[in-house]
């Protein structure tokens, strides 16, 4: 199906500007319109398609007809409300220059850059924060999202947000029907409302260097001031990895596993006939099953400390509500410790997740080539914890 651009207008380019057309949100949301009405909007299109950018409109023009607006920040790599590995909940205050503007609520960790990479988190915290922002009764709910929708992976992502979060319109913004086997299976619903709009035309589109750039830069500024807090993990849960879950290993039970894989095993534990070992490196697949049947294991699950060390890791509270990012700097499973540099008071935290992204300081060089198009403001953090 072709793109329908009835809300785009054509006005011609300014020099020096990126604009290509413009689209027009006082017309989008006009009386009579299924955003008029809507109070949960989900806008979904590929990279630089103009998301972000609609989304922020849409924010200023129903903050400005005095409605109260939440954004969900779904786009869990180039974030822009709270830091990227997170899903943010921001309120709009004022009107907003990017959605960094918005005041940050609440944030909720998914671990990756990717929603690849995990794609039931994120949809799960998407729907939670999606609830807490209908909770503060808020009049509209807009929700950002990646630009993956290519291939079935990108299908299913989509459609499972738009089903758990059940919008009342799905605005997708597309190119040359990319969207299409997304929305088709809405052909036959009332709900959501389907608007589709032409992709934002771009003169040079943002390279993965650049898109690495933001996200270090987000990290960088929710990290500003961070601190070693120590964390004992007999009082604070470890859901990921899911370790003191069962019965650790003896000494002697640990110094035979590390015959058998040849590196120190710094912790094991039973659950059921299940074994999860740590080691140091990670270990390979003839080296696992070696060990699994050396414990007479039903199945085993290993971690390097290699890969937990030195990664981002969310630290939350009892409703699992991150309060703030941190990185791990050391892991001591044995005495059930681990430092976290953060600016998280770490009293406040009762659960942690080890993310799969390690954390990447920016260099001087590289915050100095900042502030480029694509690139947040030095002062776009709005972290909390
Ligand atoms: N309607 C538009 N017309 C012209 N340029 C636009 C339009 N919307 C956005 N842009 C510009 O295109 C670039 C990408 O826009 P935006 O960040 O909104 O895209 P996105 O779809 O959110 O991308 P991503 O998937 O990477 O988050 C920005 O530089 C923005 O200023
Ligand atoms: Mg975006």
């Amino acid at each position: 199906m072709a793109a329908q651009a009835p809300h785009a207008r054509s006005r011609p380019a300014k020099s020096g500007t990126a604009l290509d057309h413009t689209i027009d949100s006082p017309a989008l949301t006009s009386p009579g319109t299924a955003l008029d009405r809507a109070r949960v909007v989900l806008v979904i299109g590929e990279s630089d398609t103009g998301k972000t950018t609609l989304v922020r409109d849409l924010a200023n023009t129903f903050h400005g007809a005095g409605s109260s607006v939440a954004l969900v920040d779904a786009d869990i790599g180039q974030s822009e409300v709270g830091p990227p590995t997170t899903v943010g909940l921001g309120r709009v205050v004022r009107p907003l220059d990017r959605p960094s503007d918005a005041e940050l609520v609440a944030l909720r960790f998914v671990g990756a850059t990717s929603a690849a990479r995990d794609q039931v988190t994120t949809v799960v915290a998407t729907r939670a924060l999606v609830d807490r922002a209908l909770e503060l009764g808020v009049d509209r709910v807009i929700v950002d999202t990646s630009g993956l929708v290519r291939g079935e992976l990108g299908r299913r992502l989509k459609q499972a947000k738009i089903d758990a979060l059940r919008p009342d319109a799905v605005v997708a913004l597309q190119r040359d029907g990319e969207c299409e086997p997304i929305l088709h299976a809405y052909g036959r619903s009332a709900r959501p409302a389907i608007v589709r709009l032409p992709a934002a035309v771009l003169p040079r589109r943002r390279t993965q260097e650049d898109r690495r750039r933001h996200r270090e830069r987000m990290l960088a500024a929710h990290l500003a001031g961070a601190q070693l807090a120590a964390l004992d993990l007999g009082r604070v849960v470890l859901r990921t990895p899911a370790l003191f879950a069962g019965p650790a290993l003896t000494a002697e039970e640990l110094a035979d596993a590390a015959e058998v894989v040849g590196q120190a095993v710094v912790w094991g534990e039973r659950r059921g006939g299940e074994v999860a070992v740590v080691t140091e490196r990670a270990l390979g697949e003839m080296e696992a099953r070696a060990l699994s049947r050396r414990l007479r294991a039903s199945g085993l699950v290993h971690h390097a400390l290699d890969h937990l060390v030195g990664m981002l890791v969310g630290l939350d509270d009892e409703t699992l509500d991150t309060l703030g990012l941190g990185v791990v700097a050391a892991l001591d499973l044995g005495g059930a410790r681990m430092s976290v540099e953060t600016t998280v008071e770490p009293r406040r935290v009762a659960v942690v997740s080890i993310g799969r992204e390690r954390y990447r300081a920016v260099s001087r060089s590289e915050e100095a080539a900042g502030g480029r198009a694509g690139e947040p403001r030095p002062d776009s953090r709005r972290g909390r914890g």
